[in-house]
């Protein structure tokens, strides 16, 4: 037997309801906040992520599926979603002035080679999005309030937003030399990860998983302390904003993210409910006004979003709530013999060109049996055909929520049984 490979999963049915009922609140609250769907290829040329994602993050390091194609190209499976959006946002030239911004956003794998454990997949599904070509603080909040707001109507409670911010490029290179003074002289007590990324980016040692217990990590510089007054203003602007949309927040001056685009708004949302795990992220994001320069377009200001959707569920699984699927069958038709069975190929046929959800049985089984499935798919109306309802061009049926059983003329069915689910 040939088994999944490791860090996937398969989604069966029971399940993947569940998917397609967050897919569709997703969608539908995209849309209200006036975000539009693109979609990207899943894999793109490797030097996207390097230049995107940054060459000394983990993900561009250590875990992407990357492969020379049969023209010896080498192309790489997404890990995440916003350079593959401002690739498409360059090339697509859709910085027009009067567009802008452009409030994008996207459902799809991503592909990591990290370490399988709950909550860590190999591929795993993110919902995502990004607003392109505005600067004001106003629409960091939207981007924040968009991805509370979706978990809060699904049903989640414990949540915690924290936020924080990374400056502009001025407060970065303050805070960066601060780094390399402080770290400096622990050189050689820090991997030799941490010794590269203290020469190329020192940011990065703060979210080494190695040297995280180190001693000097807990009086590293923090960036707040480094804010030019304009990155300041800005971030207080923010929390205006959240304060005025009622969004309960905290500051963590620690967080930085995983990837190097960031600068500004940086956040998180955690789940805080018992029993979720070590891994408490359900969705990160945060502003990256360099990146679409970065990828060869004109300078652009941005900020997204992403969660993904495996988290998402263990949040509601572990919050025990209950979405609203699996609820059922329409209806269910019986036949009792082989010329009730033809009429009910046909009556099935008819009846799902008028929309109702049927299905019949496709085992000869015999008419209790039909009974047995028919209670198990949950079905609200039964259909039963036999010899007598075949010569009167009826069919007789049950309603299996109060057990009212009534003969229903052919040409009337449809109606009926539109009145009853
Ligand atoms: P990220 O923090 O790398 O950011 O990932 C966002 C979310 O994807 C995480 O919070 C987590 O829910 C999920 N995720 C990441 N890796 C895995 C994994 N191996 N298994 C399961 N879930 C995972 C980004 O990807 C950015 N592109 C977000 C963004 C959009 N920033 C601005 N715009």
């Amino acid at each position: 037997m040939i088994h999944l490979p490791r860090g996937t999963q398969d989604i069966l049915p029971g399940d993947s309801e569940k998917w397609q009922y967050v897919e569709d609140v997703f969608t539908t609250i995209c849309h209200q906040f006036n975000y539009k769907e693109i979609r990207t290829p899943i894999f793109e040329h490797t030097e996207l992520f390097q230049r995107g994602v940054g060459d000394t993050t983990d993900i561009v390091q250590k875990e992407m599926y990357t492969f020379n194609d049969r023209s010896d190209r080498s192309l790489t499976l997404r890990p995440e979603g916003t350079a593959s959006v401002v690739r498409s946002y360059v090339q697509n030239k859709l910085y027009g002035v009067n567009t802008q911004p452009q409030k994008l956003f996207y459902n799809g794998p991503m592909f990591r080679y990290e370490r399988p454990q709950q909550g860590r997949m190999r591929q795993f599904v993110q919902f995502g999005i990004e607003a392109l070509g505005s600067a004001d603080p106003s629409i960091d909040a939207e981007v924040i309030g968009l991805a509370m707001h979706l978990y809060q109507s699904l049903g989640l409670k414990s949540l915690r937003l924290v936020i924080n911010s990374l400056g502009d490029q001025e407060s970065r290179e303050a805070h960066r030399q601060a780094l390399v003074n402080h770290f400096k002289p622990h050189e050689e007590e820090l991997c030799s990860d941490c010794q590269q990324r203290l020469e190329k980016n020192p940011l990065r040692v703060l979210d080494c998983k190695k040297d995280k217990d180190h001693p000097a990590m807990q009086d590293a510089p923090k960036i707040l302390s480094y804010l030019t007054d304009e990155a300041s203003e800005y971030f207080n602007q923010l929390k205006k904003y959240l304060d005025a949309m009622g969004i309960d927040y905290v500051v963590d001056s620690n967080l930085v993210r995983g990837l190097d685009y960031y600068n500004h708004t940086a956040f998180e949302i955690m789940s805080d409910a018992d029993g979720f795990g070590s891994i408490s992220t359900l969705s990160g994001g945060g502003r990256y006004n360099g990146l679409v320069e970065e990828l060869g377009g004109p300078n652009t200001p941005g900020i997204g979003f992403a969660l993904s959707v495996e988290r998402l569920l263990m949040a509601l699984e572990v919050e025990g709530v209950e979405l609203p699927v699996n609820e059922g069958l329409d209806c269910y038709v019986i036949s009792m013999n082989d010329e009730a069975n033809l009429k009910a190929v046909e009556l099935v046929h008819e009846l799902r060109k008028h929309n109702i959800q049927v299905d019949k049985d496709y085992l000869g089984k015999k008419m209790k049996a039909q009974f047995k499935t028919a209670d198990r798919e949950k079905a609200t109306l039964v259909l039963i055909i036999g010899d007598e309802e075949l010569q009167q061009n009826v069919v007789q049926v049950k309603n299996m929520t109060d057990g009212i059983q009534e003969t229903v003329d052919h040409k009337d069915l449809v109606s009926y049984i539109k009145d009853r689910i």
